[in-house]
């Protein structure tokens, strides 16, 4: 049997095919059920133990060769045979390619930022791997300080400086780094957090942040900026509410709420029957931040959001469970079809 197999592979070796039918012959004598290999793998039963091991890497190494042989010459012709046009029939009718969808994320991503870009804001993009400085230092988190704890994330042991975002904040900076104002930009991207995944919470989620500053900017600009996003998002009676909260990076800062758009702020169990649901946070640029990115604080004033787009995506399609976005279920994908 090994002086066959031996045999045989240098029959492979040397095997050389002028065309297509040759290689055809080469396969059906070589690798068909009943071929010559096939043969031997039935001899091979019978091998007695002392001699398996060493049959049975040479019959394996016979099969690859004849594999490698084969698809060497296949390709050859194949690709030879569609330069003279001889397997390319032009009347056939076209293979059928299925549209794919757009992910629900990206839809309400894009709806997002055409709101905004209505009233001038541009898009800018950074880096997911951030450094120390611009994710926290430089937003006034300063390190040791327990608002870190808000937004823990993803460090790697040996350089702690280096860590997956929390927030697209740290696009914000550095936009501010290294533009004069007046500034209007939205910075919509993929974030990292600590957090145990669950239907309410993952461990990466997407924001849209947004920016603007500009001699005399206030309050009102950015009240009124988020009042528009929310009726052009939801509908045009959709009532906003801001409540006083904490980021070290505005001040002052608010949460704001939007009337719920599943009971028209009646009271449900999506809204825990308040009538309010959570949208986003915001606050006016705090000063440290305007100075830290080298922006004059008594020249300029500037207002700062951020908007969860998973957020967004469950009040206008009602996904309950977070974890749907992310686990490539085209069951899930495909509802999406239609919604633009
Ligand atoms: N960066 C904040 C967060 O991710 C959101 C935010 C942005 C709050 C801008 C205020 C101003 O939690």
């Amino acid at each position: 049997m090994k002086e066959k197999i031996n045999q045989l592979l240098e029959e492979v070796k040397s095997f050389v095919a002028e065309n297509a039918d040759q290689v055809d012959q080469f396969r059906i004598r070589f690798m068909a059920r009943k071929g010559l290999i096939g043969e031997l793998f039935d001899q091979f039963k019978e091998v007695p133990g002392a001699e398996r091991r060493e049959m049975g890497l040479l019959l394996n190494e016979l099969k690859v060769s004849t594999q490698e042989k084969l698809d060497h010459f296949r390709n050859l012709f194949e690709q030879s045979g569609k330069a003279a046009g001889e397997t390319i029939d032009l009347t056939l009718p076209a293979g059928y390619r299925e549209p794919g969808t757009r992910h629900p994320l990206s839809i309400v991503r894009s709806e997002m930022i055409r709101i905004f870009s209505r009233l001038g804001f541009t898009v800018n993009d950074g880096p997911e791997i951030e450094d120390d400085w611009h994710n926290f230092t430089a937003l006034n988190f300063p390190s040791e300080h327990p608002a870190r704890d808000m937004q823990d994330t993803f460090f790697i042991a040996q350089s702690p400086d280096i860590a997956l975002r929390t927030h697209t904040s740290s696009v914000q900076v550095r936009v501010m780094e290294t533009t004069k104002p007046p500034i209007r930009a939205l910075f919509p991207g993929r974030v990292y957090r600590n957090e145990a995944i669950s239907a309410r919470a993952h461990c990466f989620f997407h924001q849209i942040e947004g920016l603007y500053i500009d001699h005399d900017v206030s309050f009102a600009d950015l009240k009124q900026t988020l009042l528009y996003f929310a009726r052009e998002m939801f509908s045009a009676d959709t009532q906003i509410r801001l409540r006083p909260s904490y980021f070290p990076f505005t001040e002052p800062s608010a949460e704001m709420d939007i009337s719920c758009n599943l009971c028209g702020g009646k009271g449900c169990g999506f809204c825990k029957y308040t009538g309010w649901v959570e949208i986003l946070g915001c606050g006016m640029v705090d000063p440290n931040v305007l100075e830290n990115c080298s922006i004059d604080s008594k020249e300029y004033t500037g207002f700062a959001f951020g908007i969860g787009i998973e957020r967004i995506t469950n009040l206008r399609f009602q996904v309950k469970d977070l974890r749907m976005f992310s686990e490539n279920d085209l069951r899930f994908l495909r509802q999406f079809e239609g919604a633009f």
